[in-house]
Parts: structure tokens; sequence; C-alpha cells
């Protein structure tokens, strides 16, 4: 197939993007919608033109499972509030991701550091493919890139899956419902061998039980149960993701703070205790989406659930409290000048991401609602005010400045304080 963009054509879409937009005051006050929708597009054309690789369909500088964040945060935008124009040029990055993305001749390796955070490193194998893959998946060990976004973990699947799912509700293409539905289905092997009395594993060497594969697979059920084409399947993903969220709220990794560690301990007679892991704010983040789509799913099914928004209400309010400095949210490695790695960034985005699509939801209480409105657009107009390069517009990791504070911008730091942008559109 060939390539939709040269890189020559990027760099006109991106100079397209800006010359739509008027210049951005910079102030101390809230910003209207219109203000976030104009700062988004710079952003979004900041990420575009300095870190799109348009032959792989991923972003330089950061790797494969915070690529599928980016898209959703780009298809995000695309459903809120981008312009014809706009969508039209996102969709054509959606497709190009699609078609060439799963190409990508990787290996990924995972470990976890003596802090908690995990530090995934995708080694590229060889010169990207130029062919067709086959449509027969027995054959794609050949091919040696993440076909189908099926790598050995199941949290990269899942962010791809809930990406897919994210691109198909902005565009309305069928083959993105169907590959969400294709990656969940892998997703689903994650459950054997039973252990924990239930959810799936961290990876396919079935060592760790955690909370972050456990909330994507709950997100990504509850989804699709809102999504898929027949009632079969909707009631069948409807069950898995009910059945989901029953065992993860008993399975200890929700703490006596409400907020949410890292995973479960494995003792030797087979019981489950949190390990008392770091309380990263993606995982206070995943779970507010998947309560919010079952939720929904209940709903559309005629068995609606009404302690489900109070629960993500909870979680938020827990993860809130703990995680911000004057209003501000924290990740726990940007303490003392911490880099955070190259998967910390994006947690949170993660986080905003989720809790705008609580704080949209309907039957949230109004104070709450408020109260999360305020918090996103204090932390949206902080990264804008602050943490921002002039000239580039490249944001960086920590929200309340400098952009420069633990590292240079990435396509990572960027794209996780675009989600918070992006959520400040919908809240405003
Ligand atoms: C991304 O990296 C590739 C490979 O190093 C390079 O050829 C390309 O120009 C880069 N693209 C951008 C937008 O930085
Ligand atoms: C896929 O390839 C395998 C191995 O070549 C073959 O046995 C199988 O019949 C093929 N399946 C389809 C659906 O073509």
């Amino acid at each position: 197939m060939a390539h939709i963009f040269s890189a020559g054509s990027l760099a006109v879409r991106a100079l397209f993007f800006m010359s739509v937009r008027p210049a951005t005051p910079s102030s101390s006050r809230v910003a209207d919608r219109v203000e976030y929708i104009s700062n988004t597009a710079s952003a979004v054309n900041a990420l575009q033109g300095q870190w799109y690789n348009d032959v792989d369909g991923l972003w330089n500088s950061t790797g494969w499972w915070n690529s599928a964040n980016l898209l959703t945060t780009l298809a995000d935008f695309a459903l809120d509030a981008a312009s014809d124009a706009e969508k039209g040029e996102l969709a054509s990055v959606f497709a190009n991701t699609f078609a060439n993305a799963q190409k990508v001749p990787q290996t990924a390796a995972k470990a976890v550091d003596a802090a908690g955070l995990v530090k995934s490193t995708y080694t590229r194998t060889k010169a990207p493919l130029t062919f067709e893959m086959p449509g027969n998946l027995s054959t794609r060990s050949e091919f040696n890139g993440f076909y189908g976004f099926i790598n050995d973990y199941y949290d990269d699947e899942g962010w791809w899956a809930l990406a897919w799912i994210r691109a198909f509700d902005a565009t309305g293409t069928a083959a993105y419902l169907a590959m969400a539905e294709s990656i969940f289905a892998d997703m689903q092997t994650g459950t054997q061998p039973a252990a924990c009395g239930g959810g799936i594993w961290w990876s396919k060497d079935r060592t760790y039980k955690n909370a972050i594969a456990n909330e994507l697979y709950l997100a990504v059920a509850a989804s699709l149960a809102n999504r898929a084409a027949t009632a079969d399947a909707r009631a069948q993903y409807l069950g898995i993701a009910a059945a989901q969220w029953a065992w993860f709220k008993a399975s200890g990794m929700i703490n006596r703070h409400g907020t949410i560690n890292d995973g479960l301990t494995i003792r030797a007679d087979g019981s489950c205790v949190n390990n008392r892991q770091t309380v990263w704010s993606y995982n206070q983040g995943v779970v507010l989406g998947g309560l919010v789509e079952l939720s929904r799913a209940q709903a559309r099914n005629g068995t609606p659930d009404a302690k489900l928004i109070p629960a993500a209400a909870a979680i938020a309010n827990a993860a809130i409290t703990k995680l911000s400095t004057a209003g501000i949210l924290h990740e726990s490695c940007e303490a003392g000048g911490g880099n955070c790695g190259g998967d910390g960034p994006t947690f949170k985005g993660v986080f905003l991401r989720s809790l705008r699509h609580l704080q949209q939801e309907p039957t949230l209480d109004a104070a709450t609602a408020s109260a999360f409105k305020t918090y996103i657009l204090q932390n949206a107009d902080s990264i804008w005010q602050t943490d921002r390069v002039a000239g580039t517009n490249q944001l960086g990791l920590v929200w309340s400045g400098p952009p420069t504070a633990g590292g240079a911008p990435t396509a990572a730091t960027h794209g996780s304080a675009m989600d918070c942008l992006v959520a400040a559109i919908a809240a405003a």
C-alpha cells in the first residue's frame, strides 16, 4: 500500500492547521471554549509537525503504547471540536497509523524499576516492511511486527483497542471497530490460567496481575458493549464488563484511601493481596472511563446500576486529593526533577481524559461535576501558561512548568498535556 503522506505534504498540512487559528492571548483568567479549541489545534499542529512519523504511523520520541494514547487524544479532539478540514486531516492520520503501525518490526520488553515504574523498551528489528500483510494470522510470526495490534502485553493491546474505538467514533470506519473487537478477543486469552478469582494477566508470561491491564479490560469490554452490532455481542461484552468490575472492586487493588495501587501480590497459597506499589495517576483514570461506559451499557440494557457513577466519583476525588499540589496533578516520579522514563509521562493525560468523561456524565451530581470542571480547567490553564515552550508550542512533563522540568518535551509529555486541553474543551 502506498503511504498516505510524504514528509513534505505533512508539513504543509501542519501549516494549514496554524493558519486558520487566531493568536491566543496568555492570561491568568480561565480561558473560554474557543480559546481551548484554538490552543489544542496549535498543540495538534506541534505534535504532527514535530513528531509524527508518517512512514511507520507512530510518533517519534515515544513508544508503542504511548502512540495508541496519542491516537486516542486526536480522536477525542476530532469528535469534540475539530473543523471539518481538520477532521479530514485527522482521519488521514488514523488511516495511516492503522495501515502502517502494525507493520513496524519491533519487539517489546518491560521491566519494573525499584520505584515501581514500568520501563518499556521497543526494539526495531529491521527496516519498516513495505509489503502487504497476509490475511492469514497463522503466518504473522514472519512479520515480526505487532500485527493486528497484538503483542506480549495485554495492557498495550488494551490501549490500542481503546484508540481504535475512539477512531471509530470519530470517523465511523467499521474496520477500526472490528480491530478493537479482534484485539479484545486476544485480551480474553489473558484470563487463563485463572488466578486471584478473576481478571487478566499483565503479560503473556503470566506472572503479574495488575491494575492497568484489568482496568483496560473493563473499559474495552464496556465500550464494545455500547458499540457492537448485534444484541448477542452486546450482551456478551456487557456480561464480561460487569463481571470484571465486580471482581476488580473486591480484588484488593483499591486501598483504604480509595485510590488504586499498581497491582496484586500472589501468595504461595494462591490468595492475592494489594502489593502497595505506587499509586500512578493512569490507574485512577482508565477505571473512570470504564465505569462511565459500563453505566451506559447497563442503562441501555434495562439493568441500570446506580452505584457505578458514585464509585467512579469516589476514585476520582481520592486521586485528586492524593496526587495534586495546589490544584495541579503531579506524578510521583516528577519529584526532585525526576523524568518519569518513557512510560510515566503519558499517565496524567489518561487521568484527565477519563475524568472528563466522568465530568460529562449526566447522572453525576452537579456539585461534583462542577468541582471536576474547575480542576480540569485549572490544569489546562497551567499547562498553557507555564508548561509550554514559546515558539514550538511543545508541552512538557510537569504541568506547573517549566516545560523543561524533568527533561525536554517528548511526544509523550506533549500528548499527555494535550489530553488535558481536550478535556478542557469539553468541560468549559
Ligand atoms: C522521525 O524519525 C525518522 C527516523 O529517524 C526520521 O526519518 C523522521 O524525519 C522523523 N520525523 C519527524 C517528524 O521527526
Ligand atoms: C493459513 O495458513 C496455514 C499455514 O500455511 C494454513 O494451514 C491454513 O489453511 C491457512 N488458513 C487460511 C484461512 O487460509
